[in-house]
């Protein structure tokens, strides 16, 4: 009970900025009278004033092929200089971009001046391979220098980069490869990762010999040292071709919606679908939100995002967000508990962090570990927390903004998606009275509602489905080689007509009394695990390819830690009922068996070997009845299942 009455307090507290901070913030309420002025005028003006355009753009936005945007279409502009050659010109060469840690403790600061000659070069390198504005180029790299450099270098040529987080397998990283027709891969001997180097070559290898033979060229960093095979014909060895290519590079100007990424996030179905990205638009909001949601000065901040690169909070607030505002930021690339459960916080005091942004996830197991490691160091530096990847709990707020934040900080949450871009909720710092728990208001120049199952908006108070209503400038330009399935996934839950096109976002959302939006998770067959989205339809097609199963239903069961958990219920083919006698065996067989096909961020937390899955007449699996087990519920409505006392012979399995 007295939990329930701190959680219903702490969810109508209200923080109001302090008047000290409010007077040196970046954002102010004139950015929300200017969007709801003239909406497109207020972003044409964020992308002149933010960004350098080789061609200044006349139109702002063209929304005449909906769901198909161009967002300032007849300009150009080069991501890399925006992101590099125009703070060395502008004298700030000597800055420090990057402060990079390595998980043992050997560091690099990087500035950008030194950043834009690296660039330089690996684009200088890269064009020696052949890779030309249009390729794709896929990039499967650690948290090192290298990984922000290969990815600008490739922008710099109007190439195209795919990267793959470091944990994905060899299948996962094939598929990309041959999803995108990748020409180079971009990857290193190995990284640092929980006190061990984790070999990324080798996988690159057996990705390779699944792949479709689109990749000539494989460029290696070196990093951990690690034995690894080599192909002569095809690899090259960063240190032998970038390091000593010229410094010379001049950077062309590229339309604004010029393709800038691909990145691939899971969907409902079991394939892995290609976020597009392109140039101007996505750079305007990234920049935009970086420094007014931040409240970035970069003269003066050093920033920090835990994310890894091969996520979407890598690309757009570790790479470019904070390299187009010129800002400095750390670089990690370990886990945040080696060599020792404060590692974090020693960063954070190391290099006299202001701003950290970090998903919630992160802080539940700092909560779990308990203030003292945190009280051990001195984070007096930090002045603004962001929070990112699903609902951050009140509580969890309030433990971010006191234990970390020394009580009196703002925190952000903010919520966005691959498919946006960059960040589409959240308080702006200084001007927003923050709420925990809620992730509160569109940022300026964002239109977004809550509507019903049939489209009608929820008038007032009240929950439903989130959308977009409005295109934004960094909104997701298509899927990679599927037009159709982008049609079809986001813009036409409500209908396809043209007035029911709106961005539908697969979450959903509750608007409370004061018009503050909070966030209620996937709507659909998507999973967040410590804020990484998996699907589970790839789960499941991964159990089934195993030879031991017949069928497999995997749901997301609520976890304190990581948000959800992958929880799987498999029955195992009667063929092999010989074979396989022990069910823990099987069970932990086939967790591996997903960690090696998707990659240990996939695996299960639970395998559950049944006789019999929960199915309607018309033979659908009822996952709700799974997930009552699984979270330890009374299990729900059976009436709809063909036979209604499968529950109980499951329960029993299960127990
Ligand atoms: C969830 C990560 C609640 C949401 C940037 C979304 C959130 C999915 C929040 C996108 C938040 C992200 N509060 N839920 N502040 N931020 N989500 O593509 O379900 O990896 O649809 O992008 O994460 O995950 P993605």
């Amino acid at each position: 009970m007295n939990a329930q009455i701190d959680h219903a307090l702490e969810e109508i507290r209200r923080f109001r900025p302090s008047p000290e901070f409010a007077a040196q913030a970046v954002a102010d309420e004139g950015l929300y009278d200017a969007a709801r002025a003239d909406r497109l005028e207020f972003w044409a003006d964020q992308a002149r004033t933010l960004l350098q355009w080789e061609k200044p753009f006349t139109r702002t936005l063209d929304w005449s092929n909906p769901p198909f945007a161009k967002w300032f279409d007849d300009g150009e502009l080069n991501v890399a200089v925006n992101c590099l050659d125009r703070h060395v010109e502008a004298g700030l060469g000597d800055r420090v971009a990057i402060h990079w840690e390595g998980e043992p403790g050997d560091s690099r600061a990087i500035t950008y001046a030194e950043l834009t000659d690296e660039v330089k070069r690996a684009a200088n390198t890269l064009t020696d391979l052949g890779v030309r504005s249009g390729d794709r180029v896929a990039i499967y790299l650690p948290m090192i220098p290298e990984a922000v450099v290969s990815m600008l270098a490739v922008a710099r040529l109007g190439a195209i980069h795919s990267v793959v987080f470091g944990g994905f397998s060899a299948d996962s990283l094939a598929s990309r490869i041959d999803d995108a027709e990748a020409s180079v891969v971009i990857t290193a001997d190995g990284g640092y990762r929980k006190g061990r180097v984790f070999p990324l070559k080798p996988v690159v290898d057996e990705a390779l010999e699944k792949s479709a033979g689109s990749v000539r060229n494989v460029l290696v960093v070196k990093r951990g040292e690690n034995e690894i095979g080599w192909n002569s014909d095809r690899d090259l060895w960063w240190h032998e071709t970038v390091a000593t290519a010229s410094n010379e590079h001049e950077a062309q100007g590229f339309e604004a919606e010029h393709p800038l990424f691909i990145l691939y996030t899971s969907g409902t179905t079991g394939k892995p679908k290609g976020i597009l990205h392109t140039s101007g638009g996505y750079l305007t909001q990234a920049a935009f939100t970086q420094k007014n949601v931040f409240d970035l000065h970069p003269e003066r901040d050093v920033y920090w995002c835990t994310a890894d690169v091969g996520w979407i909070t890598g690309h757009s607030y570790v790479v470019y967000g904070p390299l187009a505002n010129g800002a400095t930021q750390v670089l990690y690339e370990g886990t945040p508990d080696t060599p020792h459960p404060g590692r974090w916080w020693e960063i954070v005091e190391k290099y006299g962090v202001t701003i950290l942004y970090t998903a919630p996830t992160a802080i539940r197991s700092f909560m779990k570990l308990g203030r003292q490691i945190p009280h051990e160091y001195n984070l007096r530096t930090l002045r603004l927390l962001g929070s990112v990847g699903e609902p951050i709990n009140p509580e969890a707020w309030i433990w971010y903004r006191h234990v970390i934040g020394g009580g009196s900080i703002p925190v952000v949450d903010t919520w966005w998606q691959t498919e946006t871009g960059a960040i589409m909720i959240s308080a702006l710092p200084g001007v927003t009275d923050l709420k925990p728990g809620s992730a509160q208001v569109p940022v300026p120049g964002v239109s977004i509602d809550i509507l019903d199952d049939d489209g009608t908006a929820v008038e007032g108070e009240g929950g439903g489905l989130l959308v977009v209503t409005e295109p934004w400038p960094s909104m997701l330009r298509g899927i990679w080689g599927d037009p159709e399935r982008f049609k079809e996934t986001y813009w036409e839950k409500f209908g396809a007509a043209p007035d029911k096109t709106m961005y539908f976002a697969g979450d959903g959302a509750r608007r409370d009394e004061d018009g503050d939006i909070w966030l209620l998770g996937r709507v659909d067959d998507v999973m967040n695990v410590s804020g990484h989205r998996l699907s589970t339809a790839e789960i499941e097609s991964s159990l089934v390819a195993h030879p031991w199963t017949a069928e497999a239903a995997v749901v997301g069961a609520s976890d304190e830690t990581t948000g959800q958990a992958v929880v799987a219920f498999v029955i195992l083919k009667a063929s092999q009922a010989e074979r396989v006698t022990d069910p823990a065996e099987a069970s932990e067989e086939l967790r591996r068996h997903v960690a090696t096909q998707i990659g240990a961020i996939a695996r299960p937390r639970q395998v559950f070997i049944v006789n019999e899955l929960p199915k309607t007449r018309s033979g659908k699996i009822m996952r709700r009845l799974l997930r009552d087990l699984a979270e330890g519920r009374e299990v729900g409505d059976t009436t709809t299942l063909a036979d209604t006392s499968i529950m109980q012979v499951i329960s029993a399995q299960v127990r």
